[in-house]
């Protein structure tokens, strides 16, 4: 329950994309929000205030002539009890409206009205050429001059028919984006490189080694980098986990891949986060075709070589990031991890127990540094990759 203890104030204004506000009410609720609703005239055409109470629970408000309000200012009222106000669709005219401080309705006011500590977040929602028009572009320009968040749009097939950049973002999504902007930025500025997941390496065509590694660890202090402010890029083996929304995903098989991957991604990079479980060796000679079975014929005979280390190549580099390695132990953590960090040559290993962490949502993680160990109690992996960005934000 990431939004817990939050209240947000969600603005509707006129578009069809207002069908999806609901459920992104909803999605907040999931998360433990107190949700409130400003609805415009317009956005009344697309869903009801009844939709939008039923699902908050709370009554909505449309108007600001509100006699609800005993001293009839919810402009003043609404923004003064809420944790951050997220206006989602927001139509081009509500844009062009907050980026040149129109007031003519309830949720217009009560945005200019907000506390300058109150996030405002809008998701644009509108038909493509809409979007591409210069004088939103001009507007959006301004809002981020302000100070308001931009989330999305993105970008594909929209409800008018045509196909390009517009569409709201998914109510999960915005999720996410309210969830960042409700947190501190330790790592605005910041761009995290992080492998996560096995690697596959190939025998033949169909066949090959791998390992337990669910991903889910590096996908988590993935996720945790992007709410921090950081610039995210994610090299991942084959996993089945949906890429973390706001980071840059580049999908490899082997151990070689994912060097070449991670060597070609290395610019501009201030953090190198080694989570994935590399394969220590691959066959010599992978076979081009399928190796038959054959009736009385011995079994093959697979010669292995060692794959490159990539933590320990990037750590060797001249102008290295600062790099941050695993360890999976099945025993002797605290020795074998902190050998490990010397040998590597890296600032900070975090060790862990291979049995207990392998596709497990929940881990107990222990830091290795020059001041000794540090252990993050047992938690869940997306509390522990936050706790993990916190240590960082400290070290950096
Ligand atoms: O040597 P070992 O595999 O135990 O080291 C674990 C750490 O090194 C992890 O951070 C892992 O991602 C990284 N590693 C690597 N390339 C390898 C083997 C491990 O980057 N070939």
């Amino acid at each position: 329950m990431e939004l817990s203890g939050k209240t947000v104030l969600l603005g509707l204004t006129g578009g069809i994309a207002c069908y999806k506000a609901a459920e992104f009410a909803r999605a907040m609720i999931r998360e433990g929000a107190v949700v409130h609703v400003a609805m415009t005239e317009n956005s009344q055409q697309f869903i009801t205030p009844l939709t939008m109470q039923a699902l908050t629970g709370n009554p909505v408000f449309t108007s600001s002539w509100d006699s609800r309000q005993p001293n009839n200012m919810p402009h003043i009222d609404l923004p003064r009890k809420v944790d951050v106000i997220a206006v989602a669709p927001c139509t081009a005219n509500f844009i062009a409206k907050l980026a040149n401080g129109i007031c003519d309705d309830l949720l217009s006011t009560l945005c200019q009205a907000r506390p300058v500590t109150t996030p405002l977040l809008v998701a644009p929602a509108m038909n493509v050429e809409m979007w591409e028009k210069p004088v939103t572009q001009r507007n959006i320009c301004q809002l981020q001059q302000d100070g308001i968040g931009i989330m999305g749009p993105a970008s594909g097939f929209q409800a008018c028919g045509e196909v390009g950049k517009g569409r709201m973002l998914e109510p999960a999504e915005l999720v996410e984006e309210v969830i960042a902007a409700l947190q501190p930025k330790t790592m605005a500025g910041r761009h995290f490189l992080i492998t996560a997941g096995p690697t596959f390496e190939p025998i033949d065509p169909v066949r090959g080694i791998t390992n337990h590694s669910s991903g889910k660890m590096g996908y988590a202090i993935a996720r945790a980098a992007w709410l921090a402010g950081a610039e995210v890029t994610l090299v991942s083996g084959p996993t089945a986990l949906p890429t973390p929304y706001g980071v840059k995903r580049i999908d490899v098989m082997s151990a070689r891949d994912m060097l070449e991957a991670v060597t070609g991604n290395l610019e501009g990079i201030d953090v190198f986060i080694s989570v994935a479980a590399v394969a220590d060796w691959r066959v010599k000679h992978v076979s081009t075709q399928k190796i038959k079975k054959v009736a009385g014929q011995a079994v093959p005979d697979l010669v292995f070589v060692e794959n490159p280390d990539i933590l320990a190549t990037v750590a060797k580099m001249p102008d290295a990031p600062y790099c941050v390695g695993f360890a999976a132990e099945s025993e002797n953590l605290r020795e074998y991890a902190e050998a490990k960090r010397r040998k590597k040559g890296v600032p900070l290993l975090v060790g862990n127990i291979g049995h207990e962490t392998f596709g497990k949502d929940d881990n107990t993680l222990i830091l290795f540094d020059d001041n000794g160990a540090l252990e993050l109690p047992h938690d869940s992996k997306q509390n522990l990759a936050r706790r993990l960005i916190d240590q960082l934000a400290s070290r950096l």
